[in-house]
């Protein structure tokens, strides 16, 4: 029996005049709530509030569009105007949605979380793949503690359910002199999408959803409220330093494995053996030496030389 309402209808107004969603009881202006629930649930298809308890960042304000090119998009015209950390912003649909290197993010309407959260992180440029470390260790946590679901993160950046791509996390980040002036962190989660009838049937080998994963459909919005309630714990600790290298590294794949990484300057050979606390894969390679890699794609070296699991539309 699908959980999930029809997809939630909104009128022009959203999508011209986007508003932040309210908060709960208490208001936002002046004081701070006492705990709150997101009250978008009426636009995002569930008919529910739940109270949220301490959030002080994450979601205390919510833009949300039915459609939009890029969320990403939106986030950066917000941050750009001010918009305070934990900002988020939602979507149904994009016409242009973006992944890593370029490529394209597709996903069918009311389907998904499709989401950018505004961070203005204490971090260096170079540290900006915490949040990303951050963000999907939330994503999968918040996974198993409602589902029976188990959860692993493909380096760099892909939320994996048994092997395949359920989601993949895109960090853009402004920059001025040596700091982060902000980040926006994108989230595509397939939340609600049968693959195999969807426009990215093609990829149903390598590509997946929480409902094909469970069989049958999960209300997104009780687990975006989870998501940003693992999210508010989880960046807290990263504020007081945490080094989150070690509950990465435990769902890591493609950990302890001959891979060959595609880097957008070389391809490598060597086994993964880990990632170092800025989230950069580490790999030793044949010759001896460990090489720190901070961008790229890891295939499983006997995959290879078969057909490529990547694919520039939606890389599994
Ligand atoms: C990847 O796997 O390459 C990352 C995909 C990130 C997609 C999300 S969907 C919400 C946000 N808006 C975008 O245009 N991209 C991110």
């Amino acid at each position: 029996m699908p959980l999930l309402a029809t997809p939630p209808r909104v009128g022009p107004k959203t999508l011209a005049n986007p508003q932040p969603t309210g908060v709960g009881k208490g208001g936002s202006r002046g004081r701070k709530p006492p705990g709150f629930g997101i009250c978008l649930c009426h636009r995002f298809g569930y008919n529910q509030t739940k109270p949220m308890g301490e959030l002080t960042v994450f979601g205390r304000r919510i833009y949300y569009f039915r459609t939009t090119t890029s969320t990403q998009d939106e986030a950066r015209r917000l941050a750009e105007g001010g918009a305070p950390e934990g900002t988020i912003v939602l979507a149904e649909e994009q016409t242009a949605g973006r992944g890593r290197l370029g490529r394209t993010w597709i996903s069918p309407p009311g389907s998904s979380i499709l989401m950018s959260i505004i961070f203005r992180p204490p971090l260096l440029p170079h540290q900006a793949h915490r949040l990303t470390m951050v963000t999907s260790l939330s994503i999968a946590e918040a996974i198993e503690n409602l589902t029976p679901l188990k959860v692993a993160i493909k380096w760099p950046n892909d939320i994996l359910l048994a092997g395949k791509k359920a989601g993949g996390i895109l960090t853009e980040i402004q920059t001025s002199a040596d700091r982060i002036l902000y980040a926006i962190v994108g989230v595509g989660l397939n939340v609600n999408v049968k693959i195999s009838e969807s426009p990215l049937s093609t990829l149903a080998p390598y590509a997946t959803s929480l409902s094909d994963e469970l069989g049958y459909e999960f209300p997104r919005f009780i687990l975006l409220q989870e998501i940003i309630s693992c999210l508010e714990g989880n960046y807290q600790e990263l504020k007081k330093g945490a080094d989150f290298r070690a509950k990465w590294q435990a769902r890591l794949h493609p950990l302890g494995r001959e891979v060959t990484v595609i880097t957008p300057t070389e391809t490598i050979e060597g086994v993964a053996i880990g990632v170092n606390e800025d989230g950069a894969l580490l790999l030793a390679t044949h010759e001896g030496e460990v090489k720190t890699i901070w961008a790229g794609d890891v295939t499983l070296k006997k995959e290879v030389g078969h057909e490529q699991k990547d694919n520039p539309r939606h890389r599994p």
